[in-house]
């Protein structure tokens, strides 16, 4: 199965972008939290957002005084941010990039490399890895949140039927019905994502042979108070996590 993300977020960005933005979106009420914690202080810091969609964390960098870059492959996904950002009179770098290729960038630029939900669509993480390596500074840091491999392993196989089963380890390639679909508008090649799912260990050891060195290790769960607000949603983020969320600075030599 080809793996054509741009194809699949051109087509589907504007259904996620209204579904990622609704009051239920695991991304407000869960990781957001956790990335505040572990993004830190970031007023003038050059910050680098990869896979940046329509811009939730590029624009909250930008609110917080940081010089903001975001890369991502769909041009449907850009030019929503882009909107967003002018709406809110932001100035964020933003540009059309596939970040499984060389990163645009000189040795030691950003303080902050950050990545959102967007790993799953990079088969070498190693690789990509590197060049975070080589795009951040030595004092610089690396925060990404991906979907967690618990919840990543439920995803079906490409040719199989949505299974009830997880898969954790074998089949990295996996397919599954577009979440967002009551969110607007999603022509057919937007129906599906198709992705890969990567274990913790791939991660933790893609830092590693990136020269990175992992510093923290969140697996945050929905705050208490969203049980009365959605009783089904907040269950079924306590049963998987949906987040690992992991920093990792450059290994410093001795
Ligand atoms: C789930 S969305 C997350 C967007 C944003 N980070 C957020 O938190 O809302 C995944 C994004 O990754 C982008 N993406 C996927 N593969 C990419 C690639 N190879 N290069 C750049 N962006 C990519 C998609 O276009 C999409 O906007």
């Amino acid at each position: 199965m080809p793996l054509d993300v741009k194809r699949i977020w051109d087509a589907c960005g504007r259904a996620f972008d209204r579904f990622n933005s609704s009051s239920d979106s695991y991304s407000e009420i869960i990781e957001r939290p956790a990335i505040e914690k572990l993004v830190g202080r970031i007023k003038g810091a050059r910050v680098l957002d990869l896979g940046c969609g329509a811009g939730p964390y590029s624009i909250w960098f930008a609110e917080c005084g940081a010089q903001v870059t975001g890369l991502d492959l769909s041009e449907t996904m850009i030019s929503l941010a882009a909107q967003k950002a002018e709406e809110r009179g932001l100035r964020i770098d933003l540009q059309v990039a596939d970040i499984r290729e060389p990163l645009p960038f000189g040795n030691a630029e950003f303080d902050l490399v950050f990545t959102a939900t967007a790993l799953h669509y990079v088969e070498d993480l190693a690789n990509l890895f590197r060049e975070i390596g080589r795009v951040m500074k030595g004092s610089g840091r690396f925060v990404a949140s991906v979907l967690h491999p618990m919840s990543t392993a439920y995803f079906p196989l490409p040719n199989g039927e949505d299974q009830r089963e997880p898969h954790y380890f074998g089949e990295l390639l996996r397919s599954i019905e577009t979440p967002w679909l009551g969110y607007g508008e999603v022509p057919d090649e937007g129906r599906r994502i198709v992705c890969h799912h990567h274990t913790t260990a791939e991660y933790f050891n893609a830092l590693v042979a990136a020269g990175l060195r992992a510093t923290d290790l969140s697996e945050p769960e929905p705050p208490e108070e969203y049980a009365s607000q959605n009783a089904a949603r907040f269950e079924e983020a306590m049963r998987v996590p949906v987040y690992l969320i992991f920093k990792a600075e450059p290994t410093k030599a001795d």
